[in-house]
């Protein structure tokens, strides 16, 4: 090949590799709840979703868009981002999900309140077969990061999969798979005790 051919050969997959970069033009209406880069926003009780697994999140949007997650008439807040996924063509999805997967996890600003001793015997027994060591998720079994989610969205979800608002779906098999496991906690306050481990030992690999 002449060299200026492989030049512009170079160039053009340098531009593919930028673009592929850039932030996807339907992301442009999920900044006002999710924050630029996917970090989340507590106050609107929108989670983060940057780093989490792609596959993860393009189920979910999927979900969202056909009523398998946020169609129960007890999910407000689901509702709201079905909405949001709505408009949302196939392409916009696949994009969305490879860009999020991509950004940095956002940080742990606060370690929740709770006892990170009893967290860490109850999340070893009873979660880390799915979502990891410490929370990290674990693509192989559709199973998502959870260590640097914000504790109020973890609370709502477990109570939600415990209540059957979330997972009851028929379609929705990975969701019936989390409903099981959101009676096996004794008590309610040892998920804060969970998420107190998690999000310490989330600070911490942060810190590395
Ligand atoms: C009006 C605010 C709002 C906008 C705008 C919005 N979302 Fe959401 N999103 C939410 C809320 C609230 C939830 C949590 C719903 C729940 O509690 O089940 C959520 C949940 C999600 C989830 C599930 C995360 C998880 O861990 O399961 C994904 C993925 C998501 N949104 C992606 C997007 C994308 C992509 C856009 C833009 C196309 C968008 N959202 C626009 C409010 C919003
Ligand atoms: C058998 C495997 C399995 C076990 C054990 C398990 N989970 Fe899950 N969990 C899942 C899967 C799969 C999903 C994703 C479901 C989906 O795609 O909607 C999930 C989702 C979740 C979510 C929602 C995350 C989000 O971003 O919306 C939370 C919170 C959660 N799990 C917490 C826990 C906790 C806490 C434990 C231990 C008490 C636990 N899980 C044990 C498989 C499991």
């Amino acid at each position: 090949m002449p060299i200026r051919i492989l030049v512009v050969v170079a160039g053009l997959l340098l531009l593919a590799a930028g673009s592929h970069a850039a932030q996807p033009r339907a992301y442009a209406t999920c900044v006002a709840c999710h924050g630029a880069a996917g970090e989340g926003n507590p106050a609107l009780n929108a989670p983060a979703i940057a780093g989490q697994a792609a596959a993860y999140l393009e189920r979910q949007l999927r979900h969202f868009k056909s009523g398998v997650r946020g169609g129960d008439s007890a999910d407000t807040l689901g509702a709201q981002m079905r909405g949001m996924a709505a408009p949302l063509s196939d392409d916009d999805i696949v994009e969305l999900a490879g860009w999020l997967a991509g950004q940095a996890r956002p940080a742990v600003k606060a370690v929740h309140p709770g006892n990170a001793k009893n967290g860490n015997d109850y999340y070893h027994s009873k979660c880390d077969a799915c979502h990891g060591a410490w929370g990290e998720g674990n693509s192989r079994l559709g199973a998502p990061a959870i260590a640097w989610l914000d504790a109020a969205y973890i609370k709502r979800q477990f109570a939600h999969y415990r209540e059957g608002v979330r997972g009851s779906h028929p379609d929705d098999t990975f969701g019936r798979q989390m409903q099981l496991m959101a009676d096996v906690l004794p008590q309610d306050s040892i998920l804060d005790d969970i998420i107190a481990y998690m999000q310490a030992r989330a600070a911490s690999e942060a810190a590395q």
